[in-house]
């Protein structure tokens, strides 16, 4: 495994590895995605070895831009204003799959329906034109552990699992994208996420999510002991117990803080990678965290914490 800068030379590299049926992990503006050739099967069972998913949950294919979507998916409501508005960006669509369409079942994990995101991150966009196919990709973690926002974090966690990393530095929105499902008569927030409700909102109207309605779909994905650090996590809390480490939002002392001037956005892009820095049995006993206000990013943020804290 290598790791090159995502340059021209470095991305010409990963599209070949991809073309052949490899892994590359990539940089999103979300966190490193763990690629590979959505039409290739074989390519996309590679995936969910890597990581060692229990079961096939469905995968994103990413593209890059909004015109491809007519070759894998059928005509939904509210598609074309939701991509103008937020593609490239942090915002999953979920339509029902095109039949025929070149996508590997795989990624759908045998379902009806296909995920769809055009990412907003230079790499990615120049990665996904070079290879010219759709590039399925979940986070570039081991199953269940956080999710990496760093180069070095996709190391640690899949090591020679990957055919070969590109680096772009640190990830700008850190926190996974939002998945919409347009398959349902309101639109459903399957996993909340960089794109807001209150965003979404103000393009569809109507939204709901499954936290409004218990019974309401789920992605498949989303199991509350995802994003677990291997320490106990307590959330909404200032009191901090004897060997704990304390991440912090807002003023005040703390061992590290999401944003000291109480920055939602800034908060999201730093969570994944401070929650690894303070899961270390070696220093700490537990992780205390600072109550996070809920809206805004906020509801993406508090929804990985509080899978974070469920043991
Ligand atoms: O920001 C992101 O979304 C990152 C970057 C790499 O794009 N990807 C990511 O993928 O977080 P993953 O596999 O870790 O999470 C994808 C989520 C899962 O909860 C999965 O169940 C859901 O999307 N999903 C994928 N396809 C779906 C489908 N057809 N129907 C419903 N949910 C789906
Ligand atoms: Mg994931």
């Amino acid at each position: 495994m290598t790791i090159p800068p995502a340059d021209a030379a470095g991305i010409a590299r990963a599209a070949v590895i991809l073309r052949n049926g490899g892994l590359v992990a990539f940089p999103t503006e979300t966190v490193y995605g763990l690629g590979a050739d959505a039409t290739q099967g074989a390519a996309v069972a590679r995936i969910f070895e890597a990581k060692g998913r229990p079961s096939f949950n469905p995968l994103i294919a990413h593209i890059a831009d909004a015109t491809a979507v007519a070759d894998f998916a059928l005509p939904a409501d509210h598609f074309e204003a939701l991509a103008r508005a937020f593609w490239p960006g942090p915002l999953t669509l979920v339509m029902r799959r095109k039949p025929g369409s070149n996508i590997s079942d795989l990624v759908s994990a045998g379902g009806a329906t296909i995920a769809l995101r055009c990412p907003d991150s230079p790499a990615a966009l120049d990665l996904l034109r070079a290879v010219g196919r759709p590039v399925a990709a979940p986070s570039a973690n081991r199953s269940g552990s956080v999710s990496p926002t760093s180069a070095a974090h996709v190391a640690a966690s899949l090591g020679e699992r990957v055919d070969l990393i590109l680096d772009a530095g640190p990830c700008r929105v850190g926190l996974e994208s939002t998945v919409l499902d347009l398959t349902q008569t309101v639109p459903v927030i399957l996993r909340p996420g960089g794109v807001t409700r209150e965003q979404i909102a103000a393009i569809v109207g109507a939204v709901t999510s499954g936290s409004d309605d218990p019974a309401a779909p789920k992605s498949p994905g989303q199991q509350l002991s995802h994003y677990a650090p291997s320490l106990p996590v307590r959330i909404n809390t200032r009191d901090v117990r004897a060997g704990e480490a304390l991440l912090g939002f807002g003023p005040g002392e703390a061992t590290l803080n999401l944003s000291t001037r109480g920055d939602l956005r800034e908060a999201a892009a730093n969570l994944f990678a401070m929650l690894r820095q303070l899961d270390d049995p070696a220093r700490f006993t537990g992780i205390a965290v600072m109550p996070v206000p809920e809206d805004g990013v906020g509801a993406a943020i508090n929804d990985r914490l509080r899978r974070a804290a469920h043991h």
